[in-house]
């Protein structure tokens, strides 16, 4: 990191990030399937913890360097695997981003660590866009779980021999 893709660039968390953060902890739309809004409290407390932190990237637009979404990697504590977790400002939906972002996320980690042949994803059964996006990187749905009263689903993505073309 910092990881440039064709529009877009990764990198970690800055303390002036905070308002985009802010707005991917409690826009209604972000937070649709993810819980809801998380209290102003806990927002200051995390925006402050993702600073630098590793495994948190910001996903930032290449030519004007404006952050507009959050990409995570770190360990899937129920299926002990690596798990990407993503969040885009909703201005910025349906331009092919996240896709872009997590495709570059992925061939980097594969690249990086070379013992990991799977990355998963989790997500809420309903959660329709992610799903689809999911599927459309290639991710395999693996299975359903029930997790906070609601249905999850995993998928997951494996190395290549050419990690770009997960
Ligand atoms: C899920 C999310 C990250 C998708 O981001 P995005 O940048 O809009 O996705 P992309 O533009 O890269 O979409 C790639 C493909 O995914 C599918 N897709 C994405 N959003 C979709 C939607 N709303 N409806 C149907 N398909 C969708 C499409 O196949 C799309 O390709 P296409 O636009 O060529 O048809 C975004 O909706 C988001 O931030 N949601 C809120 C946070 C969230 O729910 N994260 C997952 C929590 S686990």
């Amino acid at each position: 990191m910092p990881l440039p893709t064709d529009r877009l660039v990764l990198r970690a968390v800055q303390a002036d990030d905070d308002g985009m953060l802010t707005r991917i902890w409690t826009d209604p739309d972000v937070r649709r399937y993810m819980g809801g809004s998380v209290p102003q409290d806990v927002v200051r407390q995390r925006n402050r913890d993702f600073v630098g932190k590793p495994g948190k990237y910001c996903v930032t637009l290449r030519v004007t360097g404006q952050p507009i979404g959050l990409l995570g990697i770190g360990q899937d504590h129920r299926s002990g695997h690596l798990e990407v977790s993503y969040g885009l400002l909703p201005e910025h939906w349906r331009r092919g981003y996240a896709q872009e972002a997590i495709l570059a996320l992925l061939a980097w980690a594969f690249d990086r660590l070379p013992d990991t042949d799977v990355i998963v994803a989790n997500t809420r059964a309903d959660n329709a866009p992610s799903r689809q996006l999911l599927q459309a990187i290639g991710a395999q749905f693996v299975e359903s779980f029930g997790e906070g009263g609601e249905e999850s689903v995993m998928y997951a993505m494996t190395r290549r021999e050419d990690p770009t073309s997960v």
